[in-house]
């Protein structure tokens, strides 16, 4: 029997790589296969939460209970997520958003030749600091996948985007694989899950988070 640890909640997840356009058949995106935001929405769905999940290219099939929207940039994607932040409890930032989208992409196929093509890059918004940053906003999770320093790296990124939560894991133990390890990381210090499969960190992600939330309210 699984107590139902978010009924009522609406919860906002991201989760998946964005995909920045280059040309009509072109782009740079991130290794992410949205495993773990995925395992995610559908454990805050069994714990009884509303969850939306906004998600970028992943064949990940929708689980059970969520309402599925799919985008493709990381513009995209904050154009989703911005409207429906009033009307969300929780937001669970789980998507390999990349860093910076094409200035100068092209509306058909570039042509070959033997010049040198320069792409120019600009910085994306990032979605979770807004959302982290705005008045009055709802509980917010980030996670951060880090290749050295990742506790170091991990509570920097939390005091920076003013996060209640984060999720620290190593990006060579988590990408694609069907197992994570993480470290999470919230005002009381450092916790650390065991390897074991998405699903399962999941689902005592959304414990802790059910643990959390109702100090935070109070605050
Ligand atoms: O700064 P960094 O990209 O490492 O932060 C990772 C966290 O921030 C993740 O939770 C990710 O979903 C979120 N993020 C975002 N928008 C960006 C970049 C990262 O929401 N442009």
């Amino acid at each position: 029997f699984q107590p139902k640890l978010l009924a009522g909640k609406r919860v906002l997840i991201t989760a998946g790589p964005t995909f920045e356009r280059i040309d009509a058949v072109r782009g740079i995106t991130n290794t992410s296969s949205g495993k773990m935001g995925f395992a995610i929405a559908r454990a805050a769905a069994e714990a009884g939460a509303m969850v939306t999940l906004v998600a970028g290219d992943t064949p990940l099939a929708t689980p059970r209970g969520c309402e599925r929207i799919n985008v493709k940039s990381a513009q995209d994607m904050l154009a989703v997520v911005e409207p429906r932040v009033v009307a969300c409890d929780l937001f669970i930032s789980v998507a390999a958003v990349a860093d910076y989208y094409v200035l100068n992409q092209s509306e058909h196929k570039i042509k070959k030749d033997a010049h040198i093509l320069t792409l120019e890059l600009a910085p994306n918004p990032d979605i979770l600091a807004s959302v982290a940053c705005a008045a009055n906003p709802p509980f917010c999770v980030g996670f951060a996948a880090e290749s050295e320093n990742l506790l170091e790296y991990g509570e920097a990124k939390r005091k920076r985007k003013q996060l209640p939560l984060l999720v620290a894991n190593l990006v060579q133990t988590a990408m694609g694989a069907d197992d994570n390890e993480v470290i999470l990381m919230d005002d009381d210090g450092q916790h650390r899950l065991p390897r074991a499969p998405k699903m399962d960190i999941a689902r005592r992600l959304i414990g802790h988070i059910a643990r959390l939330y109702p100090r935070w309210q109070q605050q």
